[in-house]
């Protein structure tokens, strides 16, 4: 039987079982881009009106959260959606119990959640989407535009594709050499990991997504980090009055 790999109960699967290891997977093998990357995808939030509530969505260990709330001391509460507990856990028990009363922890598939309409002052995500394929892509598209406030922004960030640029060889060497000497002798043979090289090689990048969220009535603009490395969309959900907005 072939395995369908963006079925939520087998990335569950991958990330309940890589969750101890994510946080050195994700620095060492991204050479530290990661931490950046995160940072830059809270600088590209356009300042909501408001700060009172925002979903991080697939928040996995919280990693965004201090570049969040340094960034924006004043938020209320950071409501963190994943469909991994062993992710939340994690983030939780090791990392973020200092900031345990900003955080509240929906374990769901997101697209099965039942996030309420014009909720939200803003979503972020950050390395997110690639765990996606595009029926899914089409679908978070819509859910961020009908859980975010009139007014209410977004961004949102994932590690890309740097097609048809001289990266690219270097890219291909890091997904298919270098991540898998990573797994194999620092990460102890977690195949796990592995998978998600596949999901970062088959995302490509956030341009179809960024059209998703227009056709959806957002203002997004598409944004590349690294000569491509990374990509982004982020912008608003018109509506709001934000005469006196930043
Ligand atoms: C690569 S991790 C990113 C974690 C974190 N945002 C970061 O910056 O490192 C992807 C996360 O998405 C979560 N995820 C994948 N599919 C999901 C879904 N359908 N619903 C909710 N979370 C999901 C996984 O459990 C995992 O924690």
């Amino acid at each position: 039987m072939v395995q369908d790999i963006y079925d939520p109960q087998f990335v569950k699967g991958v990330f309940d079982r890589c969750s101890d290891r994510y946080i050195a997977f994700s620095t060492w093998c991204s050479l530290g881009f990661t931490e950046r990357w995160r940072r830059q995808c809270v600088e590209a939030l356009p300042p909501p009106a408001s700060m009172g509530m925002g979903y991080d969505l697939m928040a996995g260990t919280g990693e965004v959260w201090p570049h969040l709330l340094k960034h924006y001391p004043a938020i209320g509460t950071i409501v963190a959606v994943d469909i991994s507990s062993g992710m939340h856990q994690r983030a939780m028990t090791r990392l973020h119990a200092h900031r345990a009363h900003r955080i509240e922890f929906i374990e769901d598939d997101v697209l099965a959640s039942n996030l309420p309409d014009d909720s939200a002052d803003f979503v972020v995500s950050t390395f997110g989407l690639k765990t996606f394929e595009t029926s899914q892509h089409r679908r978070l598209a819509a859910l961020i535009a009908r859980c975010l406030k009139p007014g209410g922004s977004f961004s949102l960030i994932e590690a890309s594709d740097p097609k048809g640029w001289w990266l690219r060889p270097l890219y291909l060497f890091h997904l298919k050499v270098v991540l898998p000497l990573v797994e194999r002798f620092l990460l102890q043979g977690a195949q796990d990991f592995a998978m998600i090289g596949t999901y970062s090689s088959n995302f490509g990048n956030a341009s179809a997504f960024a059209d998703m969220l227009r056709n959806e009535g957002l203002e997004v603009e598409y944004r590349k980090f690294f000569f491509g490395c990374a990509t982004g969309v982020c912008g608003r959900k018109p509506g709001a009055d934000r005469q006196g907005a930043p």
